[in-house]
């Protein structure tokens, strides 16, 4: 088995990260028999801007070509670049463009990590966010007219697909029906939001009669928003619109702890185009250059991406690594109340990959 992976670091600790992913991937490769072939970019970042004006040339698509995924660190220098124009030139173009329309994001409480809520051990929370990625409140249609005056009036209207909608509900209850506890829950809010939420619950209805094994529930966001925070163990796999999962794909790492370990994939199933995995984080400039940054984020969604080219052992194995190395004090980054450097977290992880 041999994976091709476009790997692009961009800025900041994105730099200083990279290089521990690959050293968990290659010795997950070596520990489980597969080959990776990595391909360097150098675009996506920053510094490749102020040098040519734009984020990435205008051939990106031929010049990462062919891959099974983009391994990807964090983009945005925000002294140099507008975020807007650094998010909207190279992350936002790879969604797109390979229609990467489930951003998941696992949410687990981690040995290591303080937990914000009282009288929580490490495995009570463990659920799985799936945000729809490509549509809904995220739309492009809508407009302000007589602007500044008045009688100024501004919309943007939400535009939900039955296509859209169907295969980011498919893709969740599949997920939640692979789990042990086979629990779906759904994010509305059809008591304020009266036209696209009903109908997103009647999807997700419909889509509950094919899964009977699958306990499937729904909360408004508000009070799931409340729920996040004082019974995060109560939730499984969690499925929302592009907005609603946005907020709570931040709030559920927050509960547990921190978004600095937080991983992230942008995917889409179907194999013939690349899916791109992530840190949730961003290139921290605040400690960029220190060698002190955090490297499970990137770790973590390496294992993501083991996972989705189907090498589940080395994907699970990855994960417990991570789990055995934070749970030392003296292998945990500085964030975490640790001592080690980034590397040496990183070779910590990777030695623990067997
Ligand atoms: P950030 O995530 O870069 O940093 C927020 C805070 O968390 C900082 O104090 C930072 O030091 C800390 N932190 C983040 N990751 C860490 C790690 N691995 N280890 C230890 N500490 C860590 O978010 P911020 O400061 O809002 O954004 C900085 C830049 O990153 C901006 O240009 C922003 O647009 C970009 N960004 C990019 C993302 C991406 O590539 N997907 C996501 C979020 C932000
Ligand atoms: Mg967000």
């Amino acid at each position: 088995r041999q994976y091709k992976i476009a790997v692009i670091p961009g800025d900041g600790i994105g730099k200083e990260v990279m290089p521990e992913g690959i050293r968990v991937l290659e010795a997950a490769a070596k520990a489980y028999g597969f080959t990776l072939e990595l391909e360097w970019h150098d675009f996506a970042c920053c510094e490749y801007y102020a040098e040519h004006g734009q984020m990435m040339p205008d051939d990106w698509k031929e010049r990462i070509g062919a891959v099974d995924a983009i391994y990807f660190g964090a983009v945005g220098w925000p002294d140099t670049v507008p975020d807007h124009v650094s998010l909207w030139g190279s992350l936002i173009q790879f969604r797109r463009e390979y229609d990467q329309y489930v951003n998941l994001r696992p949410v687990r409480l981690m040995p290591g990590v303080p937990c914000p809520l009282a009288n929580r051990k490490p495995g009570d929370i463990d659920m799985m966010i799936v945000r729809e990625n490509t549509e809904g409140e995220y739309s492009a249609i809508g407009g302000i007219s007589f602007p500044g005056t008045a009688r100024e009036v501004v919309m943007q209207e939400t535009v939900m697909t039955r296509f859209g909608t169907d295969r980011i509900l498919r893709y969740a209850f599949d997920l939640a029906q692979k789990r042990p506890k086979q629990h779906l829950t759904s994010a509305t809010k059809s008591n304020g939001i009266a036209i696209t939420m009903p109908w997103w619950d009647g999807r997700v209805e419909e889509m509950a009669a094919s899964y009977p094994e699958v306990r499937t529930d729904k909360y408004h966001i508000d009070i799931l928003a409340a729920q996040f925070v004082m019974n995060p163990d109560r939730f499984d796999t969690v499925v929302a619109s592009n907005l609603f999962g946005d907020i709570l794909s931040d709030l559920g790492p927050a509960c547990t702890g921190t978004i600095g370990i937080a991983p992230c994939g942008n995917i889409n199933p179907d194999r013939s185009v690349p899916s791109l995995f992530e840190p949730v984080h961003g290139s921290a400039p605040d400690i960029a250059g220190k060698g002190i940054a955090n490297p499970v984020g990137q770790i973590w969604c390496g294992a993501m991406m083991l996972e989705h080219f189907g090498e589940q052992d080395a994907a699970d194995a990855v994960v417990r690594a991570i789990e055995a190395t934070l749970a030392q004090a003296p292998l945990r980054t500085r964030d975490l109340g640790g001592s080690a450097n980034t590397e040496e977290c990183g070779k910590a992880v990777a030695e623990r990959v067997a």
